[in-house]
């Protein structure tokens, strides 16, 4: 079974509290969720491997460390999943992006696929799906088993908040993704909305509703 990391980073658990309160406005929410993004990433590749490499600086030749192997992909779940393209990027500058589009349907609460454009060889990298929120987890589960039938074989999960319910999907549907988590909270209500969570996600990044 992958791992499922909580981060417990105080600079993460602060700012997911600033992004909670319903009187923080989009300027700052858009804001924080790159910040927590830019956080959650330096944690979510603490096990990329390293190979050295001979180097010369100004003064002498010496071994130097680069990433090894495998390139970077960070792919949002649209909409919401943008907002933390830019964190993270601002840490793996040299990942390509993609994009799917997926909603969730308000009655069904089951996903629906619009769009969905990769990097051509996707398939040779390591991925790193976003997206700010796993509430039921049908958004993810979807979203990852369409990159899995494009032939992507090493993929992790990034998400702020999650429910249980989310976690459980994730966990029966894609036991190989590894999911990194900035928050756990309590449970969905009855309109599958995370408790306490922060809303939705897509209206306060982009100031919708
Ligand atoms: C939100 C969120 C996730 C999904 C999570 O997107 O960004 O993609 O819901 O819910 P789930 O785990 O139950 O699938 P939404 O469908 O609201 O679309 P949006 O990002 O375009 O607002
Ligand atoms: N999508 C959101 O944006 N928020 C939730 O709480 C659940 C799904």
């Amino acid at each position: 079974m992958a791992k499922v990391c909580v981060m417990e980073h105080p600079l993460i658990q602060h700012k997911i509290g600033v992004i909670r309160r319903k009187e923080t406005g989009s300027k700052d929410f858009r804001q924080i969720i790159g910040e927590i993004a830019m956080l959650m990433c330096y944690e979510a590749t603490r096990d990329l491997k390293l190979q050295d490499v001979e180097i010369e600086t100004p003064i002498c030749r010496t071994t130097a460390k680069e990433l090894q192997g495998k390139k970077l992909a960070v792919i949002p779940i649209l909409r919401a999943g943008i907002g933390m393209v830019e964190g993270m990027l601002a840490m793996i500058p040299a990942a390509k992006v993609g994009h799917i589009g997926l909603y969730r349907d308000p009655e069904t609460l089951k996903p629906v696929e619009y769009y969905c454009k990769l990097p051509g060889d996707c398939a040779e990298r390591e991925v790193f799906v976003v997206d700010p929120m796993l509430a039921t987890g049908g958004s993810a589960v979807a979203a990852i088993q369409m990159l899995k039938d494009k032939g992507v074989k090493n993929i992790r999960f990034m998400c702020i908040i999650a429910a249980p319910e989310g976690i459980e999907a994730m966990q029966k549907a894609h036991p190989d993704v590894d999911i990194y988590i900035g928050a756990k909270d309590e449970c969905l209500n009855d309109h599958g909305y995370i408790v306490p969570g922060l809303g939705d996600a897509g209206d306060r990044i982009f100031g919708t509703k």
